[in-house]
């Protein structure tokens, strides 16, 4: 599937619900994308609902999809092999397929994935990437296989055809999880609560150290709610999410169920009853079918994800049965992951295509210009939402592609130096690493002291608007200086700090970056009192005829954003929440103004 010019599909299949995302690709970026989740367990009209759901949305028809969700049991094994040659030899890739061609499933099972876990030859032990191309007279590997029960795929093939889609890719949910949402060097408890099984799985930078499948999941948890307290199990299933509590409260047994009329007759406590044994039980399974695992291969932390993951509490409720942090990455974790893997795997052929046309576009300037025609291409929608490199790997090529991809023309520089805050972060020699890498404007954040000599130096680094913090000294010399040199001047303003502060400069400066945190981290909660000094700021330009623009940087998220564009803010900075997304351009376009 080539993903320069078309549309894709993924799924995610499971027993009681199909999610789908799908994304539309033009030149190498994905120009739309849609999202539907049907919960039904009759996976034929859930499936065909969510295809025609997205299929309207991005006015386009697929034949084919990338497919994760519950493929039945599975299995996970490690197994190794040595070929030896006579001579010396060069490895080639015809020597890895020959021996991953050796690896038979049991009967009735077919290999999903074959992850490569320990190449060595005797010349290096413990080759990090790829052996091929090392000369040697052996080599050794290991790999992690997990394999599939053939019936669950073929049956999900079987329906997918009767909803005319073709299923081009299985993957299996951890896998994908580790791919997207495992930092490099981490060694990561997988925790999937399913409906039908709970996945259990740790890996590590070397691939899956333990997988275990345990047939116990979220629905006998459901079963249990339904049969004891006389309801369906569609009820049973809302009482599980919006009730049931991994830490249940004193007061529940005084409080109603829910206030519908059907659940009238239960307090909280009546559902907590049942669901905490079972909680505890599905846990106990848990613990003594991974104990060994978890002492060996000691996790530094839990990723949770399936439907399980609502359940309120249930975060600190595995943080103190495990003395794991959790990072909790939701019940939409593995369709998210499945559309980011895909989009990442073609990653080279994209980066391809983009230097091509960036070739054939230098050409056509070149013509156009010589013979003074004027290009009447339609101007881009200009988004005004700036990813800040706190959060982002800069050194890293597919940071910019994933940024050109989604419309980002802005990138803001957040530059710390320890004195004026707390933090060392950002640099001029990064800076001008940044500039050689993208043609994007570079919206340079000083928290620093000696702003004048640090913008100087952010002048001749490439930065082209430069923003300076209040509270320094030689603020004034530092606007000179930006003008002078001809680019966009703006001041920081701390939350603590009030507009009267630059009340003398405001008619000298091209923007006021409001921080809705304190300058010094990424990650903090917006402070909403600042959302008053944007109203302010707004209403002062439009009383003065002022021209400054108003940016807001610190805690954004789709919430916060939209209050910000309420009170009259032109741009906005977002560090973590634009990271941790697992679709970069979908998060970019969920801040914009709606
Ligand atoms: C804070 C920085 C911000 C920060 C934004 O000192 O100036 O740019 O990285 O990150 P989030 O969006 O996570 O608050
Ligand atoms: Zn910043």
């Amino acid at each position: 599937m080539n993903l320069i010019n078309s549309s894709f599909l993924c799924l995610d299949i499971g027993t009681y619900g199909v999610r789908g995302i799908a994304h539309s690709v033009r030149n190498a970026k994905i120009i739309q994308s849609a999202t539907h989740y049907v919960k039904n367990s009759n996976t034929i009209y859930a499936l065909k609902c969510v295809i025609d759901e997205l299929e309207q949305q991005l006015q386009t028809h697929f034949n084919s999809a990338f497919v994760t969700g519950n493929f039945g049991n599975a299995d996970f094994k490690t197994i190794s092999d040595i070929t030896h040659w006579r001579d010396m030899h060069k490895i080639t890739e015809q020597d890895l397929c020959s021996q991953i061609s050796k690896i038979t499933p049991q009967e009735n099972f077919y290999n999903m994935h074959i992850i490569p876990i320990f190449y060595s030859i005797p010349t290096k032990n413990n080759i990090s990437n790829t052996p091929i191309g090392r000369i040697d007279t052996e080599l050794k590997s290991i790999f992690g296989v997990i394999s599939y029960e053939q019936d669950k795929t073929k049956y999900i093939s079987d329906i997918m055809r009767r909803s005319y889609v073709k299923a081009i890719g299985f993957f299996d949910p951890t896998f994908l999880h580790n791919s997207v949402y495992r930092k490099p060097k981490e060694r990561v408890l997988f925790l999937d609560l399913g409906n039908e099984y709970t996945t259990v799985s740790i890996w590590s930078d070397r691939g899956p150290l333990s997988f275990d499948k345990i047939k116990f999941g979220q629905i006998d948890i459901t079963k249990a709610l339904a049969s004891k307290l006389g309801i369906s199990m569609q009820d049973a299933d809302i009482l599980k999410i919006s009730v049931a509590n991994a830490i249940p409260n004193e007061m529940d047994r005084f409080t109603p169920a829910d206030s519908s009329e059907k659940f009238a007759n239960f307090s909280r406590a009546d559902v907590n009853e049942i669901f905490i044994p079972k909680l505890i039980e599905l846990m106990k399974t848990i613990y003594t079918q991974s104990k060994n695992c978890i002492q060996q291969y000691k996790p530094t932390k839990i990723i949770l994800t399936g439907g399980g993951s609502a359940i309120e509490n249930i975060d600190t409720f595995l943080e103190r049965a495990f003395h794991l942090p959790v990072d909790n990455q939701t019940d939409a974790a593995t369709i998210n992951a499945l559309s980011t893997y895909i989009w990442n795997s073609k990653l080279p052929e994209r980066e391809m295509y983009v230097q091509h046309q960036t070739k054939f576009a230098n050409i056509f300037t070149k013509i156009a210009k010589i013979f003074h025609k004027r290009k009447n291409a339609k101007r881009k929608k200009f988004i005004p939402v700036m990813p800040s490199t706190l959060c982002f790997d800069m050194n890293d090529y597919a940071t910019y592609s994933m940024f050109a991809a989604a419309g980002i023309s802005m990138i803001h520089v957040d530059i710390m130096d320890g004195f004026y805050v707390d933090n060392i972060a950002g640099s001029i020699p990064e800076l001008s690493n940044i500039r050689m890498k993208t043609k994007a404007h570079l919206h340079v954040h000083l928290m620093t002291e000696s702003p004048s000599i640090w913008a100087q130096d952010a002048i001749n680094a490439g930065a082209n608007t430069i923003i300076i913090s209040t509270n320094t000294s030689g603020v004034k010399e530092a606007i000179n200086a930006v003008k002078i040199a001809g680019k966009r001047c703006g001041i920081a303003l701390n939350p603590e700090s009030n507009i009267e502060l630059i009340v003398p400069i405001l008619k000298d400066i091209d923007e006021i970056l409001v921080m809705a945190v304190k300058p010094g981290a990424a990650g903090q909660t917006f402070d909403e009192s600042v959302l008053q000094k944007i109203k302010k700021l707004h209403y002062t330009r439009k009383t003065h005829g002022l021209k400054y623009l108003i940016s807001v940087d610190g805690g954004i998220n789709p919430q916060t954003a939209k209050l910000c564009w309420n009170a009259g803010a032109d741009l906005v900075v977002s560090g973590s929440y634009l990271a941790k997304a697992p679709d970069f351009p979908l998060a970019v376009q969920s801040l914009l103004k709606h």
